[in-house]
This record gives C-alpha cells, sequence and structure tokens, in this order.
C-alpha cells in the first residue's frame, strides 16, 4: 500500500516516505514494545485496555511513555482518518530511539515511535466454516512473555514450524501446560466448561481473551481461568485461538487428530456471535 499514510515521530507521512536511521536499536536490538489494535468503523476496539497494556509493556522494560492516553488516542484517530476505508488494523510501536550500538540503555535518547494502518482482513468463511489445525510445540521463549515486545524471534520460529506442517498455529507448551499461541491465546471448551490459562508472565493477556471471557460472564456460560494441561488439551470438546486479528478461530485438527466433533462447536459459534454483535455496535456507536 504506497499510498498509506503512517506516524513516525511527530509527522504523517507516505509510507514510503517513512525511514528510520539502521542505529534505531528497535533494528539493531528488537529494544522495543508494540500494539495491534482493530479498528471497527473508526472506532478502536477496547484502545482503553490496548493503551494499558502498552503502558504496561513500556513499563516493564523502562521506556518512557511518549504520550498521554489521549495524544495516543488522537494520533490513531488521525491514521485511521487518512487511511479511509473499511475495518483497519493498527499497528504502533515503540522503540528505545536510535544510539550507536551498546546494550546498556543510552543516556536520552528519545523514543522512536511509529504507527501504521493496515486494512483489516476478515477471517476467511471457510476456515469459520471448518475450522484450522495446530500442531503442539515447546514453549521455547522466555520469561516475560507477558511484555509485548517487538523481538519476536521464538514467536516466529513457532509459527513457521506450524506452517511448514500445514497448520495455522503453534499451541505452545511449557511444562506439560499450554500458555498460548505463537500469536494467539488459546481456549478449550470441555464438558460444557470454556477454559482458559490465567494470566501470568507466560502469556501475552490478550484484549480478545479478556472479552471473550467477560462476554461468557455476562452470558452466564461456565468459564475458568485454570491450568490447561497437554492430556486436557487432547482430551478437549473444542479448542479455539483469539486474537485481534483472527478473533475466535475455532481448532478443528490438532497434531494431526480431530478435535471433538471435528467442527466448530456449539460453544464457538455462541461466542464468535457474541463477538461479531461487539464488532457491529462498535461500528454504529459513530
Ligand atoms: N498478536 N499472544 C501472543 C503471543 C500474541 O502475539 C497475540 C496477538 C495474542 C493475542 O492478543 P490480542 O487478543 O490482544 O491481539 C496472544 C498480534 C495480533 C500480532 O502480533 O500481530
Amino acid at each position: 500500500m504506497a499510498t498509506a499514510t503512517v506516524f513516525l515521530n511527530g509527522e504523517y507521512l507516505p509510507l514510503d516516505k517513512a525511514c528510520v536511521p539502521v542505529l534505531d536499536r528497535g533494528f539493531i536490538f528488537g529494544d522495543g514494545v508494540y500494539e495491534v489494535i482493530p479498528v471497527y468503523g473508526r472506532n478502536p476496539f477496547r484502545l482503553e485496555h490496548h493503551l494499558q497494556r502498552l503502558k504496561n509493556s513500556m513499563q516493564a522494560v523502562r521506556l518512557d511513555n511518549p504520550y498521554s492516553d489521549d495524544e495516543w488516542a488522537k494520533i490513531i484517530a488521525n491514521v485511521v482518518e487518512r487511511n479511509d476505508g473499511g475495518d483497519q488494523s493498527i499497528y504502533l510501536q515503540v522503540t528505545r530511539g536510535v544510539a550507536s550500538r551498546d546494550h546498556r540503555f543510552p543516556g536520552d535518547t528519545t523514543p522512536t515511535v511509529f504507527l501504521m494502518s493496515n486494512l483489516f482482513v476478515m477471517v476467511p468463511s471457510e476456515q469459520l466454516e471448518h475450522g484450522v489445525s495446530a500442531i503442539t510445540l515447546d514453549d521455547i521463549r522466555w520469561q516475560y512473555c507477558s511484555i509485548k515486545s517487538i523481538a519476536l524471534l521464538p514467536n516466529i520460529l513457532l509459527r513457521q514450524q506450524a506452517v511448514e506442517q500445514g497448520a495455522a498455529e503453534a499451541i505452545l507448551l511449557r511444562d506439560d501446560e499450554v500458555t498460548e499461541g505463537a500469536a494467539s491465546n488459546v481456549f478449550i471448551v470441555k464438558d460444557g466448561i470454556i477454559i482458559t490459562p490465567p494470566k501470568t508472565d507466560c502469556l501475552l493477556p490478550g484484549i480478545t481473551r479478556d472479552l471473550v471471557v467477560e462476554q461468557a460472564e455476562e452470558h452466564a456460560l461456565p468459564v475458568e481461568e485454570a491450568n490447561i494441561t497437554f492430556e486436557d488439551l487432547l482430551a478437549a470438546d473444542e479448542v479455539w485461538l483469539t486474537s485481534s486479528t483472527k478473533e475466535i478461530l475455532p481448532v478443528t485438527q490438532l497434531n494431526g487428530n480431530t478435535v471433538g466433533s471435528g467442527k466448530p462447536g456449539p460453544f464457538w459459534k455462541q461466542m464468535y456471535g457474541l463477538y461479531q454483535e461487539y464488532k457491529q455496535s462498535l461500528r454504529e456507536s459513530g
């Protein structure tokens, strides 16, 4: 999208004019954090929650927050405005800025702030109808997976391994327990109970995940935040993945075996419907 307008360090620019010096610590070290925020009908999805998670990530890596919440909201609104179209997906990242290469923090470097918008690509209807395949892999990542770090090499390697085995996602196991997907959170349904792992440093506190838990509670569906063992995962009636871009995605094949009935299950259908209603109400909210 050569004509897309992006935000870089206070300026709105065409994407192909936006440049960052090679000594940016994001480029050299992966020293930065990010967010992905869906925008439905110009209304960002759970903006407060995304900004809170951004602040948590910045605090965890000791990056000063360059903007107030109102300023962030304004920048996001400006980028959305300048990239008209249907639903969008905002990608934003903050790095520790430009400095000569040295592992320790630079003295007084200004953070680099970059925002872009992509058209929101809906999950293909075929995947919603039939579900997707996933495989399980060892969670090889570090101990601070609750930070939304731009350093995603382990996640990339894990996702690629899944793709090369014909799967859409890698579901990660640490000490025999499910943490999350390479770029998603994981839910199972067993005997009528919706279960997702509790929020710890072993996984990203997904904004989509939280909404799913909230909506299940509001609609009196049994939902628990509890550890999921490998055995639980294999014996699940339903398995879902959640993320800002994939929404709620049913997994119907796991490690080459059929999950539950082999079709997206009734709990997924209900939660997916509620999620679509929530999106629609955002679109209609002006
Ligand atoms: N990733 N866990 C990981 C490791 C993720 O990368 C993501 C999302 C999630 C789901 O979080 P949320 O519901 O807030 O999107 C969980 C984004 C979409 C990405 O990196 O593109």
